[in-house]
């Protein structure tokens, strides 16, 4: 999806590159969609990369990059105290000493609403977290907990530009003892977010997760998005994360998605709670159908999704038939205001067999909201053109 996406949106460039006088405004600077420009720190300091592991960390010059603070470039291999330290991806990561902070230049289109995507691991026991922000816009990311075994996890977070020149700063608000510890960071890439439209017959935006943030293509571990309350602002269009632990953004590539290219997989039971505030008209009956899967990360059963719309709520255990890796769940609920809250979690606290420790859970795609009160929908509908006939015939 992200893919295609960057596809068209070349396309649409390149288009405005023919038509340049009317895209004179759109087409202007504003960042590609994926990896920024040595996100990844792959690209060599000019007098290389630094040999690693001699005493006191090195602050070294990182191209694309400003820094303050110690910032160390760390190598794949490299050891510190006995412990082999984790580079997310490729050769080299970035790691952030005691109130280090390290920032890159921005072109955005204001008024948009763009998410990044990074990948953290910690480096020490301690509680580590990361601030990561576009000012005004910041977040604090919670490293303490892992979700995956192999010690770093990507995540994702959102943000509304404020203005085209930003700049993008990544912070360890730590202040540790040790000042070898603090968190990794690799793998950073932007994505312009759109909401799509809300589709006929269904209330739900973005029910089917297809637009969310950008996910390398081999990111096989899915984006975590962690909690965010603002509808406006959140990497996933359309919804909340409302509890305090992330639920898990998961691709068809690596993982098993009912429809589509993308899902979400609820992690950590009613610790990571998905919700959307839908359109509905009062007193008015409703079905709530959505899919229910397993992601084929084996995922020890049994495996459980809570439902919840309006004042009702329901369990469903996953119980597939035949070799199907998702099925169909539904729930009824009579509308009580202009706004229902639709929310999911997971029931149990899952984790993977082959290591009892990486978060897992059930998969939610699909989600459609829509009247079933029909009758009274053509009543309303007959009313309004009675009424409209008789207008015609009061003003001839
Ligand atoms: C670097 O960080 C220190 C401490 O947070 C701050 O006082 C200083 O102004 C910063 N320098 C720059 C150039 O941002
Ligand atoms: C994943 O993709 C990125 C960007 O395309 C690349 O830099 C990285 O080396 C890849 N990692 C693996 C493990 O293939
Ligand atoms: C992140 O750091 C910025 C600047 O250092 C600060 O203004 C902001 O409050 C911090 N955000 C969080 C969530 O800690
Ligand atoms: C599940 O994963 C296995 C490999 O782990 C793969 O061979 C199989 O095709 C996957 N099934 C689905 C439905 O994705
Ligand atoms: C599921 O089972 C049917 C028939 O039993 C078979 O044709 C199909 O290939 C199977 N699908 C998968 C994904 O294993
Ligand atoms: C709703 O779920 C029930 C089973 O719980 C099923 O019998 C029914 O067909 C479903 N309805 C829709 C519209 O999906």
């Amino acid at each position: 999806m992200a893919a295609s996406v960057a596809g068209l949106d070349r396309m649409a460039r390149l288009t405005c590159f023919f038509v340049s006088v009317f895209c004179f405004f759109s087409s202007h600077v504003a960042a590609d969609d994926g990896l920024i420009s040595n996100g990844d720190f792959e690209t060599p300091p000019p007098n290389g990369f630094p040999s690693g592991g001699l005493g006191e960390p090195e602050t070294s010059e990182i191209p694309g990059w400003q820094s303050n603070g110690t910032i160390e470039l760390v190598s794949s291999g490299q050891k510190q105290g006995g412990m082999i330290l984790i580079v997310p991806q490729g050769s080299h990561a970035a790691r952030l000493g005691n109130d280090a902070e390290i920032n890159q230049d921005i072109k955005l289109e204001k008024g948009s609403t763009y998410s990044v995507t990074f990948s953290a691991a910690r480096t020490c026991a301690q509680l580590e977290s990361i601030n990561i922000s576009v000012p005004p816009a910041t977040q604090s990311v919670d490293l303490q907990t892992l979700y995956s075994v192999q010690g770093w996890d990507s995540y994702a977070w959102a943000f509304v530009a404020q203005s085209e020149d930003s700049k993008l700063v990544f912070r360890n608000p730590g202040m540790e003892d040790d000042p070898t510890c603090g968190p990794i960071i690799d793998d950073i890439a932007i994505k312009k977010l759109f909401t799509p439209d809300k589709p006929k017959d269904n209330v739900v935006v973005n029910g089917d997760f297809e637009e969310g943030p950008w996910m390398f293509r081999n990111e096989s571990l899915g984006v975590l998005l962690p909690t965010n309350l603002d509808e406006e602002s959140s990497p996933l269009p359309g919804w909340i994360i409302e509890s305090n632990r992330a639920v898990r953004y998961i691709d068809s590539t690596h993982f098993a998605v009912p429809q589509g290219k993308r899902a979400i997989e609820l992690l950590s039971g009613k610790e990571g709670i998905i919700s959307q505030m839908v359109e509905t008209t009062p007193e008015r009956s409703y079905m709530l159908a959505f899919s229910m899967g397993q992601a084929n990360d084996s995922c020890l059963k049994p495996l459980a999704v809570m439902a919840f719309a309006a004042d009702q709520a329901r369990g469903i255990h996953y119980t597939p038939t035949g070799n199907m890796t998702h099925m169909d769940a539904n729930l009824t609920f009579t509308a009580k205001a202009e706004r229902t809250r639709v929310a999911f979690y997971s029931v149990y606290y899952n984790t993977r067999s082959d290591d009892l420790s990486s978060l897992c859970g059930p998969v939610v795609d699909d989600v459609r909201v829509w009247s079933t009160s029909g009758a009274g929908y053509r009543l309303a509908g007959a009313s309004a053109v009675m009424w409209m006939i008789w207008v015609v015939l009061m003003g001839l």
